[in-house]
């Protein structure tokens, strides 16, 4: 009945395992990075509520691909004894949940650590394994991450704030998970010692949030959220309208700053005070800050975004259209990069989307399956653990672990 689990031999982390027990995005999608750069990963899912990804009939073909499905009860008798059994072959584990619920459970770091000295464990929260007992056993998804961590309040436009969408605070906080993870794991095999990291989903994003709100724990100020798609902070930074469409722009560095100021007809603030010669931006908060906005929304207005771009790169000022979705597929860059690849579902359909990034020169990543369906390799996981078939039928039978769907 039961098959051998196989994971082809490919990417810098070929020979790592990775397992993990977690919904939707925030933890799924570190451990779903690692099986695109080689590691063999399992996706835990229960045995009566499949992960609510599978509602999202696209997504989930790019969200799951490369994923052995385990479907197992890891808190009943038998289960928690097959999970641990799991551990003792895994290098990294990731759980997603209310707070310290496998604590609460009685599956500790302590007890997985009997089991695995070197396993690296991240416990994903939207508020941490500990601090206050209102807080700690909170559910999290991303929108509520951004709220509580200064995030939310400062995307939107003017009065009204907006969360960064399609959920930033879930993949800020998957790629801290993806990170620590990974560093962790060279400490491990280092010493032999596996860690246990405990990443809040709200942390995740104040470490992000600071880059203008570092100045209020500082000196006080608050700066007015974004309006109109511009920078709160620097002149030139954001979203310009001009006759036929949006582009965005960064308009800084010193010999950037002077060349755009030749253009407008303003280079007489240079050499002041308050605008050396080279300053490197100009803040939106200076004497000329609106004044240089309302230049710039009049000069880009009247022309057209393919004016503006040829403009803006002869003066080496980062600049792009505001690429709609549709522009995407057919953009020569793209094609060249082979941006968004095909590749065959296990259902006998087709799903197009990202192809595997970065591009790891010497080791690239791969896409070799789609997404399993539920259950698809618990027979073959268990019977790699030394799992009998009459020992896996039993398993199943009294619902300690659902066979494929
Ligand atoms: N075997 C046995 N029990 C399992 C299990 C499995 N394979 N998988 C999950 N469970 C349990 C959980 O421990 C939980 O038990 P509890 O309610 O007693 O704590 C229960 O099943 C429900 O699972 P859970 O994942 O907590 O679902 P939920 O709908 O209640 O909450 C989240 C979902 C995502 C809100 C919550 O897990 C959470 O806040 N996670 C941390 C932040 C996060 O990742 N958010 C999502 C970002 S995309």
């Amino acid at each position: 009945m039961s098959n051998k689990v196989s994971t082809p031999e490919f990417g810098p982390l070929h020979g790592v395992r990775v397992v993990f027990s977690a919904l939707e995005i925030a933890g799924p999608f570190p451990a779903q990075m690692m099986a695109e750069w080689g590691a063999e990963v399992i996706w835990i899912e229960h045995t009566k509520y499949p992960d609510t990804i599978r509602v999202m009939k696209n997504y989930r073909e790019l969200a799951r691909r490369n994923l052995h499905s385990l479907s197992i009860d890891i808190f009943s008798e038998e289960g928690k004894k097959a999970f641990l059994k799991l551990m003792e072959t895994t290098d990294i584990f990731i759980e997603s949940s209310k707070g310290p619920a496998f604590k609460r459970r009685g599956m500790t770091d302590e007890l997985l650590w009997e089991h695995n000295k070197s396993l690296v464990i991240v416990h994903l929260s939207g508020y941490g394994q500990y601090g206050e007992d209102q807080y700690i056993n909170l559910p999290s998804y991303d929108h509520i991450a951004q709220a509580f961590s200064g995030y939310l309040v400062q995307n939107g436009d003017g009065d009204q704030p907006v969360p960064a969408f399609p959920y930033s605070g879930d993949y800020i906080s998957g790629f801290m998970v993806l990170s620590s993870a990974l560093a962790a794991l060279h400490n491990a095999k280092r010493t032999g010692e596996g860690e246990s990291v405990d990443v809040a989903m709200y942390e995740a994003l104040l470490r992000v949030s600071h880059y203008y709100m570092i100045d209020y724990f500082n000196n006080g100020t608050l700066y007015p959220r974004t309006t109109k798609g511009k920078d709160p902070t620097q002149v030139g930074c954001g979203v310009y309208r001009c006759n036929d469409g949006c582009i965005t722009m960064s308009w800084v560095g010193g010999p950037q700053i002077r060349r755009l100021l030749e253009v407008l007809d303003h280079t007489h603030i240079l050499g002041t005070d308050e605008f050396p010669e080279g300053i490197p931006g100009i803040r939106a908060d200076s004497s000329q800050g609106q004044i240089l906005e309302d230049k710039l929304d009049a000069f880009f207005g009247e022309k057209t975004i393919d004016e503006t771009l040829e403009l803006l790169e002869s003066m080496t000022i980062a600049a792009t259209r505001v690429l709609t979705i549709p522009e995407l597929e057919s953009h020569p860059q793209y094609i060249a990069r082979e941006n968004i690849v095909e590749w065959d579902t296990l259902s006998g359909g087709k799903c197009k989307g990202s192809n595997i990034v970065p591009k790891f020169t010497k080791n690239p990543g791969q896409i070799w399956r789609s997404t399993p369906s539920r259950g698809m390799d618990t027979a073959s996981i268990l019977s790699d653990l030394g799992y009998s078939d009459q020992e896996i039928h039993a398993l199943a039978e009294v619902g300690a672990v659902k066979l494929a769907d």
